[in-house]
């Protein structure tokens, strides 16, 4: 719609959610600061300069600006404009769907029992090793335009099916490879299970992945993630790849407390992880401890809802005792098969306890900060990269009240409109 570098204003809006940061502050909005969404209108607009914000509020103080250029305007009708979601943890780049643990699941088998009978990420990894990249690049980019549609405007994608050298890499170099307007963060994550051929011999696993895959990869993704649970990897071997991982140059994330109580998150906040993801089991005493560090606890209800494990992290404990937490889809054939970020806030705000306002804080500003990208992404003032939302509604609270129902309407990202109006 607008030509690249041509200046662009979005005007006419109805409820603009900045995220904007207080003066000074830096890292995550925590504990209270969660709800501070810097809601401005009516009558807001956004003056958009190539691919950054050159000011965000009411029009009426963007006059002056308004006047030192030509700008194409867009209207919002009134809308809602947020930030653009940032989906911090996802598994999006897969070969197949996972149907058969899908029916083993309604016929009441556990994820757990169902990677034990040769189902679970280990189909996934079968499925992956033999497809080409062309084809995985094709359907990476098919769900990055389906994740748009949704308002994803970033989203993290780690590998983890591959499981041996080449196949991680392959992945890597599709997640690098794939052309879309949706910005890809890629995490290795060779620890996601331990591969068939090491059964029985876990710690030369681990050996393959801090000798040859963590430094063969290092050019190819920002974080390493490891899955540290019962039955998948040991708190003392987490350590271990982390600690590689870090001295090669990665940053860190983590699978913690997902499905047992591990001490994962304890290990993950000591060697400085951005961020720690599930977190179904962490404890009061540790939420106490997250919430002196600016660590982020991503959190994916997704999971929660599609095994339908009949519980959810803790959100309102967590940001009550001062916790940052973000939200993400987790998006992957196994656990949470949707890029639908407006249904994860609706389970956020539902099963979760959390309000509107903070669980879009938790899918923008804050899903920025897991990604290490705070500074860049996630709020919209003066000098951050223009990626936007239009909503069809006039008030932010009814995006997660219709639950299940897609109220984008409109995606602008790096200053480019993809998509406006109905
Ligand atoms: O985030 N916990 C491990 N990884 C994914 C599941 C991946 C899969 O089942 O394929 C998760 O839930
Ligand atoms: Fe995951």
């Amino acid at each position: 719609m607008n030509k690249p570098g041509q200046s662009l204003l979005v005007s006419n809006i109805g409820q603009l959610l900045t995220m904007r940061l207080d003066k000074g502050s830096a890292g995550p909005k925590k504990g209270h600061q969660m709800g501070e969404i810097g809601l401005m209108g009516p009558d807001a607009a956004v003056v958009i300069q190539g691919q950054k914000i050159l000011k965000a509020g009411l029009r009426r103080d963007l006059i002056k600006f308004l006047r030192r250029d030509s700008f194409h305007e867009i209207d919002a009708g009134g809308k809602v404009v947020t930030p653009g979601f940032v989906d911090s943890h996802t598994h999006a780049l897969f070969a197949s769907s996972r149907i058969r643990d899908f029916e083993m699941r309604a016929g009441g088998a556990t994820y757990e029992q169902i990677a034990k009978e040769g189902g679970g990420i280990h189909r996934s990894v079968s499925a992956l090793r033999e497809a080409d990249a062309d084809f995985l690049t094709g359907r990476l980019e098919a769900w990055c335009r389906r994740a748009m549609e949704h308002g994803i405007t970033t989203m993290e994608v780690k590998s983890g099916y591959g499981l041996d050298l080449e196949n991680e890499r392959k992945m890597l170099l599709v997640i690098r490879r794939a052309h879309s307007p949706v910005e890809l963060i890629s995490t290795f994550l060779g620890a996601h299970a331990v591969a068939k051929e090491f059964k029985g011999r876990q710690d030369q696993y681990v050996d393959l992945i801090c000798e040859e895959m963590i430094p063969g990869l290092e050019s190819l993704a920002v974080f390493c993630d490891v899955f540290c649970d019962q039955g998948y990897f040991s708190v003392e071997q987490t350590r271990r790849i982390l600690k590689t991982a870090r001295w090669h140059g990665y940053k860190l994330k983590l699978h913690a407390e997902q499905l047992h109580y591990t001490g994962a998150a304890d290990l993950g906040a000591s060697l400085k992880a951005v961020s720690l993801d599930h977190l179904d089991f962490l404890t009061p005493v540790r939420m106490n401890r997250l919430a002196k560090s600016d660590v982020v606890g991503t959190l994916v209800p997704g999971a929660n809802f599609f095994l339908a494990t009949g519980r959810y992290p803790a959100a309102r404990d967590m940001i009550d005792r001062g916790m940052a937490v973000a939200l993400a889809t987790d998006f992957n054939p196994g656990t949470s098969p949707t890029v639908n970020m407006g249904l994860i806030l609706s389970l956020a705000v539902t099963q979760m306890r959390m309000t509107p306002g903070e669980a879009l804080m938790a899918a923008t500003f804050n899903g920025a900060c897991a990604l290490d990208l705070g500074g860049r992404l996630g709020s919209l003032e003066t000098g951050k990269q223009a990626d936007l939302l239009l909503f069809d509604t006039g008030d932010y609270r009814e995006i997660p009240y219709f639950f299940g129902v897609n109220m984008v309407i409109g995606v602008i990202k790096k200053g480019m409109v993809q998509r406006w109006g109905n």
